[in-house]
């Protein structure tokens, strides 16, 4: 069975819509058939100013979050970044062939330094996309489910694997991306030219998966549109009507051509009531399932040790290789 390696950062109080419907959505339909990874990934949330107390919090949340979802704990391999330490020992070794002008390229980094400033940018931050490389390439991964924002992370993934492999022997398969179509990018509904993303300036424009409904349909029914009446999709010229157009779709499964044909002659108000029941009700048991996953934290943590154990096994052998691959001796 193929390898499918993904994570998420355990950041802010929930995922978001962004989240669920970029990747998560696509997780939970290919654990069928890959032999998935699914990893916390609390080594990528240090990079930016944090709280430990909020981290610890997060990450039992970002696990539970994602089995609410779907992810089934017994099929998929579930575990936390920070218990494999191979994903730090690799990153290391893999930063010693990425290019400092490579790593300068990388638009993540380019807007969040740009936005901090370079005293408040880690290097941590700077290396990011380099860890990320790690987590994937230590698993002998296949696939990557991801959205948009981390295609040009997978080349760079894509890129070192085959640096390497030509530099020290085939050590590494080279991984694939996987980005949906229609939901690659789910933008903010204050702001429906920018992704929906953890660090918006404001909470109104995001749909957090652990949002009370009451509050998911509010900001779903005051989401930004245009001064149009027509119910078309047309990014350019209508980016709010078709961000609510493409979530539409991605819940109801219906076309974005059908979705026009239905909604013709209708107001925007009437997609925004209808969107908001739908969201909620895909989006309520997810949040309800989280809720009774967190009053259990022991459980929650053993899950993770079997995952961990699991998934360190697999990543001290891939990691034994490499070391032997670049000239280190082995430890008697
Ligand atoms: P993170 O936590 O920022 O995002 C998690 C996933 O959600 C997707 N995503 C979106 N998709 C559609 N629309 C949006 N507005 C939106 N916002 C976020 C992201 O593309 C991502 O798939 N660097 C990764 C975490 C990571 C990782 C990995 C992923 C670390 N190591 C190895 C895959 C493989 C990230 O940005 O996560």
């Amino acid at each position: 069975t193929p390898v499918l390696f993904s994570g998420m950062q355990p950041s802010g109080d929930s995922l978001h819509l962004g989240n669920y419907l970029g990747a998560l959505v696509n997780w939970v339909a290919l654990q069928e058939r890959y032999d998935a990874y699914y990893c916390v990934v609390d080594l990528h949330a240090i990079t930016v100013a944090q709280d430990p107390a909020a981290l610890r919090e997060s990450a039992r949340r970002t696990a539970a979050q994602y089995i609410a979802a779907g992810i089934d704990p017994e099929r998929s391999t579930l575990f936390v970044q920070s218990h494999v330490p191979a994903h730090a020992e690799l990153a290391w070794v893999l930063s010693t062939i990425t290019g400092f002008g490579e790593a300068s390229r990388m638009t993540q980094f380019k807007d969040k330094s740009a936005k901090q400033g370079t005293d408040a940018t880690t290097v941590g931050l700077f290396t990011y996309p380099v860890l990320m490389a790690a987590d994937i390439l230590l698993y002998d991964t296949a696939l990557v489910p991801v959205g948009d924002d981390q295609r040009q992370h997978l080349e760079l993934t894509r890129d070192l694997a085959g640096r390497f492999n030509s530099r020290f022997g085939e050590t590494f398969r080279v991984p694939e991306a996987y980005i949906p179509e229609v939901t690659a990018r789910i933008y903010d509904l204050q702001d429906p030219t920018s992704k929906m993303s953890k660090s918006a300036a404001s909470d109104a424009g995001l749909v957090n998966l652990l949002d009370e409904p009451k509050r998911t349909a509010k900001k779903i029914r005051s989401a930004v549109t245009d001064t149009e009446r027509e119910i078309r999709f047309d990014r350019a010229a209508k980016p709010g009507i078709s961000n609510l157009l493409d979530i539409h779709s991605a819940v109801s499964g219906k076309s974005i051509a059908d979705l026009e044909a239905e909604y013709a002659g209708r107001g925007y108000g009437d997609l925004k009531v209808e969107l908001a029941e739908l969201v909620v009700e895909r989006v309520e048991p997810i949040r309800a399932r989280t809720l009774e996953l967190m009053a259990d934290p022991a459980e929650l943590d053993r899950l993770l040790a079997v995952g961990a154990d699991k998934a360190d096994a697999v990543a001290r052998e891939t990691l034994a290789k490499v070391y032997d691959a670049v000239g280190f001796i082995r430890r008697r």
